[in-house]
């Protein structure tokens, strides 16, 4: 029968997917293709931030992922009260919610006040480009890449925790 706890888990699932899925294609193709093409991406990545809204997606996937499990975790924790450390599913629910919740912070706090600093750069860049700029947004990049694959290497680590419980 329905329950209000399936539409919750499915939305959970979903979030969860987007939001790994999407970390995922940004690190390994996204970036490096921005990388390769040099100038010529700032267009593109352009129109894919501000048009298309991709941080907004991703901040909703990782919302819903978080909302959702939350609601999740108190359920299944009677209120947050019964508390299980068992091997594999208490202790892999547990590992996969405080990997989840270091890639939301990560993102958050990490990547994305690094992600608006890069734009702020390039926009300098185009206006007085100098060699000293040209090594700033370089290391701001190796950042953000590096960033990316920190963020997706938590987020598979929720997934496989996450699922050693069933
Ligand atoms: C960020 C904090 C997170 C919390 C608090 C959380 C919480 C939970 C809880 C309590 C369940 C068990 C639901 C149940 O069986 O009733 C669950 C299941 C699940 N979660 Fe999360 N989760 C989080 C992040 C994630 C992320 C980031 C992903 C994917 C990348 C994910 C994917 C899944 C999947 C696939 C299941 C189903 C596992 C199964 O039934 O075998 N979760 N989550």
């Amino acid at each position: 029968m329905f329950s209000i706890w399936m539409l919750i888990k499915a939305l959970h699932i979903l979030g969860g997917t987007f939001w790994l899925g999407g970390a995922a294609m940004i690190a390994a193709f996204l970036l490096p293709a921005a990388k390769k093409t040099g100038p010529s991406a700032g267009v593109f990545m352009g129109h894919l931030m501000r048009d298309l809204k991709l941080p907004l997606a991703m901040n909703l996937a990782s919302w819903t992922t978080l909302l959702m499990g939350t609601l999740l975790y108190w359920r299944i924790t009677g209120g947050f009260k019964q508390w299980s450390l068992h091997w594999p599913g208490g202790i892999g629910l547990l590992i996969g919610v405080i990997s989840g919740v270091i890639a939301f912070l990560w993102g958050t706090f990490i990547q994305a006040p690094n992600a608006q600093k890069l734009g702020a750069l390039l926009v300098q860049m185009q206006q007085s480009p100098s060699p000293e700029l040209g090594a700033k947004v370089q290391a701001m990049q190796k950042k953000i890449y590096l960033g990316a694959w920190v963020g997706v290497l938590f987020l598979v680590l929720s997934l496989i925790g996450m699922t050693l419980l069933h």
